[in-house]
């Protein structure tokens, strides 16, 4: 078993991790959504390490991490598109992937033999520094176990990984705390695969022809075709059954009050714990702060040992269909309409 450290992020310890990850081994590094499992996306050794730390199903592809845009050169094809310029200027670096043809230096190991690639420009400092001192990019997913909700500070990272990597850069809780918006460009059609924290209405800034992927709020089966691989598993579930009941405050008080027990709880937002006198969990008053919040109200949910939890619904617009599209993932589409 491999010694797990959570390292802070002086310059020498983010040195110490470039070198590991010069050689091929992979770690964990904090970004402004959620923490990635990182290594060198032109070594398929690395990558593979990845697909094996975190349980991840080969044909699910992973993003690459730049910290300039001449990096882009080395990834994907020259698509002379004015809304592809439009969007890196406007929104990088930041919290937005974009997915674009790739160039054959890419392996299929990386694209799951898509002939696109996933590209993401981090504003984070450390994974930015990170990636600079590596000089390549560096291809990571989410560093959780497949399936388990996304890691937001080192110590989560080390509750899925301990054992498996060697270092875990502690750059705190991440700002985000939701991962990155996924879009990809098809000519000048802007498909939204994953929303984020970049909403839909800050993408239409740039261009008004936009779509929502169906996958992005209905369950595509293990054998249907999609564009973004990842959709289709099962996401961020905690050990609990979550339950996402979508109604107004009143219907959900009567809904659950006579539910709640030592093992089945209610998440409600801020300031609505003081109509719960007990088993209440809050994840946010307004939809940043629900983003921010989700993925550690999941884990909480099985730190305290609940068995089922039935969540207040978010709004299904801006950055709350972000906190929307993670939710219903986490309850396996269970949604009770009230
Ligand atoms: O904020 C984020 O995006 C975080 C941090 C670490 O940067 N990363 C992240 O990676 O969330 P991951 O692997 O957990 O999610 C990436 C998603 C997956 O659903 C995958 O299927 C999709 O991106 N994806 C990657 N490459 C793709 C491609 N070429 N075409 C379509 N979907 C792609
Ligand atoms: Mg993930």
């Amino acid at each position: 078993m491999i010694k797990t450290t959570i390292l802070d992020a002086t310059s020498e310890n983010i040195n110490y991790c470039s070198d590991l990850l010069k050689h091929g081994e992979v770690i964990a590094m904090p970004t402004e959504t959620v923490y990635g499992l990182a290594a060198n996306v032109f070594d398929d050794k690395a990558i593979s390490k990845i697909f094996k730390i975190k349980g991840r199903p080969q044909d699910n592809p992973l993003i690459c991490h730049i910290s300039d845009l001449d990096m882009l050169d080395e990834l994907m094809m020259d698509i002379h598109s004015k809304i592809f310029q439009k969007l890196i200027e406007k929104f990088w670096p930041g919290p937005l992937t974009i997915i674009v043809p790739k160039k054959a230096s890419v392996s299929n190991l990386i694209t799951a033999n898509l002939d696109t690639v996933a590209i993401r420009f981090p504003s984070h400092n450390i994974s930015r520094t990170l990636i600079e001192a590596c000089g390549f990019p560096l291809a990571a997913p989410s560093a959780n176990l497949s399936g388990k909700p996304s890691p937001t500070s080192a110590n989560h990272v080390y509750d899925d990984l301990n054992g498996r990597v060697k270092a875990i850069l502690d750059g705190g809780i991440c700002e985000v705390g939701l991962e990155s918006t996924i879009i990809k460009l098809d000519d000048d059609l802007l498909r939204v695969l994953r929303p984020g924290i970049i909403s839909m209405d800050m993408l239409k800034e740039v261009t008004e022809n936009i779509v929502l992927d169906d996958s992005v709020l209905n369950q595509m089966g293990s054998n249907s075709t999609v564009i973004s691989p990842g959709t289709k598993y099962k996401h961020y579930s905690p050990n609990a059954d979550i339950v996402l009941v979508d109604s107004t405050l009143d219907k959900f008080k009567t809904y659950v009050t006579d539910k709640l027990n030592e093992d089945v709880w209610c998440a409600v937002f801020d300031d609505e714990q003081k109509f719960f006198d007990k088993n209440v969990l809050t994840f946010g008053y307004n939809e940043k702060d629900q983003a921010h919040n989700i993925f550690m109200i999941l884990r909480k949910i099985d730190e305290i040992g609940a068995k089922k939890v039935f969540f207040r619904c978010p709004k299904k617009e801006n950055v709350g269909l972000a906190v929307y599209n993670r939710l219903i993932r986490a309850a396996g589409f269970n949604v009770v309409v009230l």
